[in-house]
């Protein structure tokens, strides 16, 4: 089998970049590890900021979104029991969208299978080979037990940060950072109706929460908890008292209660590994990096990712230029420190730390007021929030 960029893993930054690569007339072959509606059914990231938006929109996969996503302007920071709201556009002029993750997943599957495109589900020991010459490719066994292999020009690695992809770049050619929070989220949706349009990030003495959501009749909440913790421990009547108490304040907020039909726990890390390419094996997404969850950026970088990338193959195969595939890790790695350095900071803003002294526990709270009273303070969040701008490319 032959295809030009032989792609593995189809979350959003995979699927993406093969719509991308299509639209370009550029040809590719998806390789997934699980099923379609494993991938279909994994719930995950729920903000899409403007940037977001826009590629989906221009790329002919905004219909759905349009109709379902709901479109936020601000959002709420909650502290010692008191609601202040940061107004995006007011701010910046750009809003964010709530729209899943796994909905943005099944709308470009869609598409893609209309396309005539290429998904091979259910792929298992997917192995990168030659990428250091120009003649790499891609072997797995698929589902029915037969060995396959792949001939491309290039291999994208989107298999997320557990994939193969990373590991196959020799140790000595990649610098690694790292940093992993003693703290996860315990993160659930049920069947009830937001008590509020906007999300609630809430900083409180047990632990941070979040308020958000996915529909006008589901709720999505998270509870910081230990990395490791057992799900086991949490039946739902504990979950409930715990948000109460979280959310709980002079105002009186009271969330309404409803079935849980989802529940699990993140663990929290910042990851970089760069360069983002070796070779012809060019990585994307979280194959590359994770940030913890508080701003909502892993499936923004992503897709900033793959949106770089493919317009790095379209002006190589269509101009014989390889200058942008050449400047893709450069130009993806500003956007990702920038994010990073957002995410690490909303999440040492918001959770409790429990090796912080009681000094610093009140230094955050100082920034926390600072932040709602300043202009230029919340003009710095909401800018960081709704996305930066793409950087183009030369
Ligand atoms: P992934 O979505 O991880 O996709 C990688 C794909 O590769 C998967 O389909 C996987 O099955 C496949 N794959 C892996 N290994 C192989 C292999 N060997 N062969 C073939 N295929 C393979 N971000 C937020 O902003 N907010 C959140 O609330 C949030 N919650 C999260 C919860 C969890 C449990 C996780 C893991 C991440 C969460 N994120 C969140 C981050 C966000 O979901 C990711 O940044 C986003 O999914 C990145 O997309 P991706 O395509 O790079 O990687
Ligand atoms: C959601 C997740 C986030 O990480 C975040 O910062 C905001 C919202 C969500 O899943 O709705």
């Amino acid at each position: 089998m032959r295809t030009q960029v032989g792609i593995v893993g189809a979350g959003p930054a995979g699927l993406l970049l093969s719509h991308l690569l299509h639209l370009a007339g550029i040809e590719s072959v998806v390789l997934e590890a699980r099923d379609r509606a494993y991938v279909e059914g994994r719930i995950r990231a729920g903000v899409l900021e403007q940037g977001t938006v826009d590629v989906l929109n221009d790329t002919g996969l905004g219909e759905r979104m349009n109709k379902e996503g709901l479109l936020h302007h601000g959002t709420t920071l909650r502290f010692r029991g008191r609601n202040h709201h940061i107004d995006f556009v007011d701010l910046t002029g750009k809003a964010v969208t709530v729209y899943g993750q796994h909905e943005v997943v099944k709308d470009v599957i869609a598409q893609r299978l209309k396309d005539g495109g290429r998904i091979e589900f259910e792929a298992s020991d997917v192995a990168v080979h030659d990428f250091e010459s120009d003649k790499p490719y891609v072997t797995w066994r698929d589902k029915a037990g037969k060995d396959q292999r792949l001939d491309c020009d290039f291999i994208a690695g989107c298999d997320g940060f557990h994939g193969i992809c990373r590991p196959a770049i020799p140790a000595s050619i990649q610098q690694v950072y790292e940093r992993v929070y003693p703290f996860g989220w315990l993160g659930i949706l049920a069947k009830s109706k937001p008590v509020q349009e906007e999300l609630i990030y809430n900083n409180h003495a047990r632990g941070f929460a979040l308020f958000s959501m996915r529909s006008p009749e589901i709720t999505r909440l998270y509870l910081q908890c230990d990395p490791d913790e057992d799900i086991a421990n949490w039946p739902d009547d504990r979950i409930w008292e715990e948000l109460h108490m979280r959310l709980a304040g002079e105002d009186n907020l009271r969330l309404p209660e409803g079935p849980i039909f989802q529940k699990g726990v993140t663990p929290m890390r910042s990851f970089v590994a760069g360069p983002m390419r070796h070779g012809r094996l060019f990585l994307a997404g979280d194959a590359a990096h994770i940030v913890p969850p508080t701003g909502a950026k892993g499936m923004n970088l992503a897709v900033a990712d793959v949106r770089y990338l493919s317009r790095a193959l379209e002006s190589f195969y269509g101009k014989n230029n390889s200058d942008r595939l050449a400047g893709y890790s450069d130009i993806c790695m500003r956007r990702v420190w920038k994010a990073q350095r957002f995410s690490w900071w909303m999440t040492s803003l918001l959770h409790k730390f429990d090796e912080r002294s009681s000094f610093e526990n009140e230094v955050q709270l100082a920034e926390l007021d600072y932040v709602v009273s300043s202009r230029a303070a919340m003009t710095s969040l909401a800018e960081n929030y709704v996305g930066l701008p793409f950087e183009e490319q030369k």
